[in-house]
C-alpha cells in the first residue's frame, strides 16, 4: 500500500485525470489501496496556521487569510517560490516547502518575510546555495535543507546570526566544513547525517568556534580519519549521534580520544558493527562526564574485561540487541555510578549459550534498574546478583530459557538478599512452581509480576512469606491451573492489586472463608476468564476498599437467577465503593433488583455479551455516578425510562449496540428522544450498529430511522378520542337527566333566571289598567281542580278572575264574561276533553278570547293541559294551535306530585308576574 501511494504521489496526477486514475487503480490494485488520494481540495486553516499539504499546488495560494503565521506547503508541485507570491503573507514565521521540486532559494524570500524563523526546504532539488540567497535571513532560527544536492558557494550561512538549528543531512557533502569563516554564533544543533564525509580535519568545525554547539548528528557517515583536535572548536558538544556509521573499532577509540576534552554527555553508537569492545576502546572518555551510552544493535559478541573502566560517571548503559557470550565479574568493572543497565536481548542467540558468571554485577553497587528481558541465559546461581546493593527493579521477563526459574525455591533469589528490590518482573519465564519462602529475602518488594507462566499448584500462602510490603501481585494467564486456599494471601496484607485472570481452577474461589478476606486494602481484583461458576455471597466480605472488579468470561449464568437454589447470590453488597464492574460474557439473563444496590460510586459497568432481555424496573437506580455503560450484544428489546433514566443521566459513553431493538413507541420512543436531546454522551456506532429487530416494518433499519413523531402524532388523536367519548357520555347523562329530572332542572333554572334577571312580561303600567291578572276559562267539571290548584296562588298582587265568583253583578252572563276578559291581562285555558266539548266555552269564550288577542295584539293566552289533547282537536274547538303560542305559555299539569311546585312556577312565569309574586 505504501509503495502504491508513493507511485501516485510521484505521478502527481492532474485533477481532471483523477477519476480515471482511481478507476485504473481500482482494477489494478483493488479498492482498498485507492483510498489515499487527497480528500481536501483547499487549504485547511486554523489558529493562524495554513495546512496546504498534498494539494498538487504549483503556486502559493492567494486566498488564505493575510494574517497567517504558519504555512505548510510540503508535498506539492512547487518548482520555484516567487517572493511576490508571498507578499500577501508578511507575518509568516514558519514556512514549510519541503517535498517539492524547488531548485533554488530566492534571495527575496527572507526580504519578503522579515519575521521568518523556520524555513523547511527538505527534500527538494536545491543545487547551489549562494551567499546572497540567505543574506536577509537574520531572523531565521531553524533551517532544514536535508535531502537536496547542495553545493555551497561563498559563505551562504554567514548572515544567519540567529540560526539555532541547521540540518544539511543527505546532501552528499564531502566535508563537514561549511565555511572557513567563524559564523553561526547561535547554532546549537547541527545535523550532518548521511553525507559522504570520510575525514574530519582539524579545522573543519572551526567555523563554529564562536558558537556553543551542543547537539551533533553524524549518523551514517563513513568516517575513516579523524585529525587530532577536530572536535576542539566544538568542545561545548554534549550529544553526539554516530549511529550506523561504518567505523572500525580503532576509529571509534580515536573518536573517543578526540571527545576527551569536550562536554560530551550523551553518546549514541548504535548499529556500528562494534563486534568487540576492548579495554581501551573507551579510554578516551575517561576525562569526560559521559552519563549516557547507547551501544544497542551492534552484534557485539565480546566485551573485554575492563572495557567500561573509564566510565565511572556513566548513569545509563544500553546494550540492547547484541549477541554477548559472557559476562564476568570484570565486564562492568568501574561502572560505579551506573543506575540503569539495559540488557534486553543483549545475551542471546548463536550456537553457544550465553553465560552470566557469578558476581558479574558486583561492581554495580549503584545500579537501581537491571533489565534482563529476553535473555538467552540458562541459569542464575546463588551469586548472580550479589553486590547489587541498590537494586530496586529486576526485570527478567520473557526469558523463557532461564531454567533456574522453572521451580523457584528459597535458593533462587538468595543473591538478592542485599538488594532493596521493589519490583520483580518474572512475566513469561516458564515458571511451573513457586515454593514456600521463595521470595522471603525480598523484604522490600512491592510489585511482583508472575503473568504468562505455567504455575500449577495450590497456593497455601507460604509462597508469599516475607512479602509484607507487597502491594501488587500480577498472576494472570497461568493456564487456569492455580488453586487457592483460605490462607493463600495471609502473608500479603498490604495487597492493593491482584490479578488472577485465566489462572484459576473453576472452583478455586468457592471457599468459606474466602481467600481474599485478609486483604482489606485490595482495590483491584481481576478474576476474569476463569470459568468460575460458583462463588459465595461472602467472597468479597471485608474488601471495603475494592474499586475495580473484573469478572468477565466466567460462567455466572445461574448466579443471579431468581430460581437459583437459595436465591440469587448478592456478592456485591460488601463492596459499596466499587467504581468499575465488568461482568461481560457470563451467560447471564437476569439481574436481581437488589444486585447493584448501593453502588453509588460505580462509574463503569460492563455487561456486554450476556443474554439480558427484560431488565427489571429500577435495577440501575442507585448508579447515579455511572459514566460508562456497556450492554452490547444482549437481547435487550426496550430501553425504557423506568430502567435507564438514572444510569443515563450522567453518562459519558453508552455502548448498547447489537441488541434486537423493538422499534415501537412503547419500547423506543424515550430512548430515541434521549439520543436526540443528548450530546454529552458518546454513543459509538449509533448510525449503523443500533438496529431494529421488530416490528417487521423497521427490521434491519437503524433505530434513528424510527419516527418518534409518529408517536407524538398520536397525542392529539388520543386527546380527541378522550374528548369525544367524554362528550358522548355527558350527552347521554344529560339526556337521561333531562328525561327523568328535566322538570327539576328547568324549575331551578327558572328560579335562577328570574332571580337574577327579574324577568317579567308585564310592565308596571300594563298591570295597572287591568283589574285581574288572569281570566281562567275552564269547564264546570274542572272547577274543583281550579279551586284546589289555582285559587291558592292568589294574593295581594295576583288576582284571578273566575266566572262563578267574579261575575259582574247586574249584567248578563255574556256581558259579564266580556267585561271580565277585558279586565284581565291574561287568559288561561284549563284544557281538558270536557272543555273542548263545552259549547259555551269552546265557542263563545274562545272566540272572544281570540278576538281580544288579535285586537290587543298581545300574547295573552296561556294553555294549561290537564289531559293530553290532540292539536287537531284543539284547533277545531278553540281555534288555537300549540304552535301559535310561545312555549312558555303552554303548560302541562304534572302527573307526579313532586312536580307541582314547578308547575306553579311555570304558571306564574307564563302569567308574567313571577317576581312580584315571589317577593
Ligand atoms: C527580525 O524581526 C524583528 C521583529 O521580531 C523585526 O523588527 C526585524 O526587522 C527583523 N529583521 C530583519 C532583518 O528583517
Ligand atoms: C576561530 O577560528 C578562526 C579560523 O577559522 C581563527 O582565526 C580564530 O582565531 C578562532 N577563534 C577562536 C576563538 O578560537
Ligand atoms: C588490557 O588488557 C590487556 C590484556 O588483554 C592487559 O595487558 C592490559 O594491561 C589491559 N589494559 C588496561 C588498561 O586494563
Ligand atoms: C528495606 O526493608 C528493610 C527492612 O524491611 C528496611 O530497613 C529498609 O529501609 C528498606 N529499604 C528500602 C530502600 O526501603
Ligand atoms: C491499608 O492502607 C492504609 C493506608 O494506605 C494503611 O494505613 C494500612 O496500614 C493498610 N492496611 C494494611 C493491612 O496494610
Ligand atoms: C431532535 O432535536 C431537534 C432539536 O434539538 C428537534 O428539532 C427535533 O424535533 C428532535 N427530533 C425528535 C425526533 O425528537
Ligand atoms: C450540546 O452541546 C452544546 C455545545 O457543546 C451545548 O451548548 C449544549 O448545552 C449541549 N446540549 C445538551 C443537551 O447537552
Amino acid at each position: 500500500m505504501q509503495r502504491q501511494n508513493l507511485v501516485f504521489e510521484k505521478m502527481r496526477a492532474p485533477r481532471s485525470l483523477l477519476p480515471l486514475v482511481i478507476t485504473i487503480c481500482y482494477f489494478v490494485v483493488g479498492p482498498h489501496n485507492c483510498v489515499a488520494f487527497p480528500k481536501r481540495s483547499s487549504c485547511y486553516v486554523q489558529d493562524g496556521k495554513a495546512d496546504c499539504r498534498h494539494l498538487s499546488l504549483s503556486e502559493v495560494p492567494q486566498d488564505l487569510p493575510q494574517d497567517i503565521t504558519s504555512l505548510d506547503m510540503s508535498h506539492n508541485r512547487l518548482k520555484e517560490i516567487h517572493p511576490v507570491t508571498l507578499t500577501r503573507y508578511p507575518g509568516l514565521i514558519h514556512l514549510n516547502i519541503g517535498y517539492n521540486s524547488i531548485s533554488k532559494v530566492d534571495p527575496g524570500l527572507c526580504r519578503t518575510l522579515p519575521l521568518l524563523q523556520t524555513l523547511n526546504m527538505e527534500h527538494n532539488q536545491v543545487f547551489v546555495l549562494k551567499e546572497e540567497d540567505m543574506s536577509h535571513c537574520t531572523n531565521l532560527t531553524r533551517l532544514f535543507m536535508a535531502s537536496n544536492k547542495i553545493k555551497l558557494q561563498g559563505e551562504p550561512f554567514s548572515a544567519l546570526q540567529s540560526l539555532e538549528v541547521l540540518d544539511v543531512s543527505m546532501n552528499k557533502l564531502q566535508s563537514a566544513k561549511l565555511s572557513s569563516q567563524p559564523q553561526l554564533p547561535s547554532l546549537v544543533n547541527l545535523s550532518l547525517a548521511f553525507n559522504n564525509i570520510g575525514t574530519l580535519k582539524k579545522d573543519d568545525f572551526s567555523f563554529l568556534n564562536q558558537s556553543f554547539l551542543q547537539f551533533l548528528n553524524m549518523s551514517s557517515v563513513p568516517l575513516k580519519t579523524l585529525e587530532p583536535g577536530c572536535f576542539t572548536p566544538i568542545s561545548s558538544l554534549r550529544t553526539l549521534i554516530m549511529d550506523g556509521s561504518s567505523m572500525d573499532t580503532l576509529v571509534i577509540s580515536k573518536l573517543c580520544s578526540e571527545l576527551s576534552g569536550s562536554s560530551i554527555d550523551v553518546l549514541f553508537l548504535r548499529k556500528m558493527k562494534l563486534i568487540k569492545l576492548t579495554n581501551t576502546t573507551f579510554s578516551g572518555l575517561q576525562k569526560t562526564n559521559l552519563t549516557f551510552l547507547d551501544l544497542s544493535r551492534n552484534g557485539m559478541v565480546e566485551i573485554e574485561p575492563g572495557s567500561f573502566q573509564w566510565l565511572s560517571r556513566l548513569l545509563t548503559l544500553l546494550l540492547t540487541d547484541n549477541n554477548i557470550k559472557l559476562l564476568t565479574k570484570d565486564t562492568f568493572q568501574g561502572l560505579k555510578s551506573l543506575k540503569k543497565l539495559q540488557l534486553t536481548k543483549a545475551l542471546g542467540s548463536g550456537h553457544h549459550t550465553p553465560v552470566i558468571g557469578d558476581f558479574s554485577f558486583q561492581p554495580l553497587s549503584a545500579l537501581e534498574s537491571l533489565i534482563l528481558q529476553r535473555t538467552g541465559v540458562r541459569a542464575i546461581t546463588q551469586y548472580t546478583f550479589t553486590g547489587l546493593t541498590s537494586l530496586k527493579e529486576l526485570d527478567m521477563s520473557w526469558s523463557s530459557s532461564l531454567t533456574s526459574l522453572r521451580n523457584i525455591t528459597s535458593k533462587t533469589f538468595v543473591s538478592l538478599t542485599q538488594s532493596p528490590l521493589r519490583k520483580l518482573n518474572l512475566t513469561g519465564t516458564s515458571i511451573a512452581q513457586i515454593n514456600p519462602g521463595c521470595f522471603s529475602v525480598l523484604r522490600n518488594l512491592t510489585t511482583l509480576l508472575l503473568e504468562f507462566n505455567f504455575i500449577k499448584q495450590n497456593l497455601t500462602g507460604k509462597e508469599f512469606e516475607g512479602l509484607g510490603q507487597v502491594e501488587e501481585i500480577y498472576m494472570s494467564n497461568n493456564q487456569q491451573t492455580v488453586n487457592l486456599g483460605s490462607m493463600s494471601f495471609v502473608n500479603v496484607p498490604k495487597l492493593r492489586f491482584l490479578t488472577l485472570a485465566r489462572s484459576l481452577r473453576a472452583e478455586a474461589v468457592n471457599l468459606d472463608p474466602s481467600p481474599f478476606r485478609h486483604l482489606p486494602n485490595l482495590t483491584f481484583l481481576d478474576l476474569s476468564n476463569n470459568n468460575i461458576a460458583n462463588i459465595r455471597e461472602n467472597m468479597l466480605e471485608g474488601l471495603v476498599n475494592l474499586k475495580v472488579l473484573k469478572l468477565q468470561h466466567n460462567n455466572f449464568a445461574r448466579l443471579w437467577k431468581s430460581a437459583n437454589l437459595g436465591g440469587p447470590v448478592l456478592f456485591l453488597k460488601h463492596t459499596r465503593r466499587l467504581t468499575t464492574l465488568e461482568m461481560d460474557n457470563n451467560g447471564m439473563d437476569e439481574i436481581p433488583v437488589e444486585a447493584l444496590r448501593g453502588l453509588s460510586d460505580l462509574r463503569q459497568l460492563s455487561l456486554a455479551n450476556n443474554l439480558l432481555n427484560r431488565l427489571k424496573d429500577s435495577v440501575f437506580d442507585d448508579l447515579n455516578s455511572l459514566q460508562v455503560l456497556n450492554l452490547q450484544k444482549n437481547l435487550i428489546t426496550a430501553v425504557r425510562p423506568e430502567v435507564f433514566k438514572t444510569p443515563l443521566s450522567n453518562l459519558r459513553r453508552l455502548v448498547l449496540d447489537k441488541n434486537p431493538f423493538d422499534c415501537t413507541c412503547e419500547s423506543m420512543l424515550w430512548f430515541v428522544t434521549w439520543l436526540n436531546d443528548t450530546n454529552g454522551t458518546s454513543v459509538p456506532g449509533l448510525r449503523d450498529q443500533y438496529m431494529c429487530n421488530t416490528p417487521l416494518g423497521y427490521f434491519n433499519h437503524s433505530i434513528l430511522d424510527f419516527d418518534g413523531l409518529s408517536c407524538k402524532d398520536m397525542t392529539p388523536f388520543q386527546a380527541l378520542y378522550i374528548l369525544s367519548s367524554t362528550a358522548v357520555l355527558m350527552l347521554l347523562v344529560t339526556a337521561l337527566l333531562v328525561r327523568f329530572q328535566g322538570w327539576r332542572i328547568q324549575f331551578y333554572w327558572n328560579i335562577l333566571i328570574n332571580r337574577t334577571l327579574g324577568f317579567s312580561d308585564a310592565t308596571v303600567e300594563e298591570g295597572r289598567e287591568f283589574e285581574y291578572d288572569a281570566y281562567i276559562i275552564h269547564s264546570d267539571k274542572d272547577s274543583s281542580w281550579v279551586e284546589r290548584r289555582m285559587v291558592p296562588l292568589e294574593n295581594d298582587q295576583c288576582r284571578f278572575c273566575l266566572d262563578d265568583r267574579d261575575a259582574v253583578p247586574g249584567t248578563s252572563q255574556l256581558q259579564s264574561i266580556v267585561e271580565n276578559m277585558r279586565n284581565s291581562r291574561k287568559i288561561v285555558f284549563v284544557v281538558t276533553e270536557t272543555l273542548l266539548n263545552d259549547a259555551l266555552c269552546s265557542r263563545f269564550k274562545a272566540h272572544h278570547a281570540l278576538h281580544q288577542v288579535i285586537e290587543a295584539s298581545r300574547d295573552s293566552v296561556v294553555l294549561v293541559f290537564l289531559q293530553d289533547v290532540h292539536d287537531y282537536k284543539l284547533s277545531q274547538s278553540l281555534l288555537l294551535r300549540r304552535g301559535m303560542l310561545r312555549p312558555c305559555c303552554i303548560l302541562d299539569w304534572p302527573v307526579h306530585k313532586e312536580r307541582v311546585p314547578a308547575f306553579h312556577q311555570k304558571l306564574l312565569i307564563a302569567l308574567g308576574m313571577t317576581n312580584r309574586l315571589q317577593e
